[in-house]
C-alpha cells in the first residue's frame, strides 16, 4: 500500500489528510495527563457556571454549521473529521491515553488559515453527538474570537483560572443552549498569557477539566504556531492535534516548521482547508502588535 503524501494538494473544500503523523517513535510520548488516570473518573460537582444563548442566526449567516442543519458538504466533512477524533478519544486500543486523547488542539502555522472556523464547526458537530459533551476553549489570547462568533457575553476564562488558583475553572465555563456545547473563554486580556499557559498549573487545570467529566472532549482554538508560543505548549498536553492547512497559502517549509514545533503531541492530523473563501485583510504582524 502506498502512503499518501500528506502535503499533496487535495480537491475538496475541507479534507482530512489521510496520514497521521507519528512522532512517538522518534520523540517518545510525553503523556502529561497519564498519571493517576487509572484511578478512574471522579464525580463532577453540580454545575455552578454561567449559561448563554448562542446566536444561531449569526452563526448560520457566517457559514458555520448548526447541529440541526440539513446535510451538506461542510457538515458531512466535519462528521468525517469528528468521527476519527472521537474514535481516538474514546474508542479502541489505539487511543493514545484515554484522558489525553480527549484533549484536541486545533492549530495552524499562520493566521487566517481557518483554525477558529474549524474549531467552532468541529465543536458544533461534536455537540450533536448523543453521549459526548464538548468544551470549546479559546486559547488564542491575542485574538479571542469564539465568544463573538457564538454571540456569547465576555467573562472570566482560561487566563483567570490559570492566574489564580482560587478561581474554579468550571465556574468560568459557559453552558450554552446548544445541548452538549460548553465554552471556556480566553478570559482577561493580559500580556502574561503565554507565560501562564506555560506554567505547571496548566496541567492541573486540564486534568481537572477532563478527569471528572468522562464524556467530555476539549477542543482548543489557538494562536498560529509560528506567531506565538501557546500552541506548542498546548501540544505537550494534547492527545490529538488537528493542523489546519490552507492549500492556497501555507508553504511546505512553514508547515514542516510548525509541525516540528507541535511535536510534543504524538498524533497530528492535517486538515486541508482548500479554499474558495475571501481572505480577510488581517496581517501577520497583528499577532505581535508590531504593526508590521
Ligand atoms: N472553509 C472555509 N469556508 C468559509 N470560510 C472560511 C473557511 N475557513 C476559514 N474561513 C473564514 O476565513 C476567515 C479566517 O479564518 P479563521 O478561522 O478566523 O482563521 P484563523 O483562526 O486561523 O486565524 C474567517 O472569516 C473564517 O470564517
Ligand atoms: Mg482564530
Amino acid at each position: 500500500m502506498t502512503r499518501p503524501d500528506p502535503l499533496a494538494p487535495r480537491a475538496s473544500l475541507l479534507e482530512r489528510a489521510a496520514e497521521i503523523y507519528d512522532f512517538q517513535a522518534a520523540l517518545g510520548q510525553r503523556n502529561a495527563l497519564a498519571d493517576g488516570s487509572a484511578a478512574g473518573p471522579e464525580v463532577a460537582p453540580p454545575y455552578g457556571g454561567r449559561h448563554g444563548a448562542v446566536d444561531r442566526i449569526a452563526l448560520a449567516e457566517a457559514g458555520f454549521i448548526l447541529p440541526d442543519a440539513p446535510t451538506g458538504v461542510l457538515p458531512e466533512e466535519f462528521r468525517i473529521i469528528k468521527r476519527q477524533l472521537l474514535l481516538a478519544a474514546f474508542g479502541g486500543n489505539t487511543a493514545p491515553a484515554v484522558e489525553r486523547g480527549r484533549i484536541i488542539l486545533v492549530a495552524s502555522a499562520q493566521p487566517d488559515e481557518g483554525k477558529t472556523f474549524c474549531a467552532v464547526n468541529l465543536a458544533l458537530s461534536i455537540a450533536a453527538e448523543k453521549d459526548v459533551e464538548v468544551l470549546l476553549i479559546d486559547a488564542d489570547f491575542a485574538k479571542p474570537e469564539i465568544l463573538s462568533i457564538l454571540g456569547l457575553e465576555g467573562g472570566p476564562g482560561l487566563v483567570d483560572a490559570l492566574e489564580d488558583s482560587i478561581v474554579d475553572v468550571e465556574s468560568c465555563i459557559i453552558r450554552t443552549d446548544i445541548p452538549n456545547l460548553l465554552v471556556l473563554p480566553a478570559g482577561r486580556q493580559t500580556n502574561q498569557a503565554n507565560e501562564l499557559i506555560a506554567s505547571d498549573r496548566t496541567r492541573d487545570l486540564l486534568d481537572q477539566l477532563v478527569r471528572r467529566h468522562p464524556q467530555r472532549v476539549l477542543i482548543f482554538d489557538s494562536a498560529p504556531v509560528l506567531a506565538a508560543s501557546p500552541a506548542s505548549v498546548l501540544a505537550l498536553h494534547a492527545g490529538q492535534v488537528l493542523m489546519v492547512v490552507r492549500a492556497d497559502r501555507t508553504g511546505e517549509a512553514e508547515l514542516r516548521e510548525a509541525l516540528a514545533m507541535l511535536s510534543g503531541c504524538g498524533s497530528i492530523q492535517l486538515l486541508l482547508n482548500s479554499v474558495s473563501f475571501a481572505p480577510s485583510a488581517r496581517r501577520f504582524g497583528d499577532y505581535y502588535g508590531t504593526g508590521e
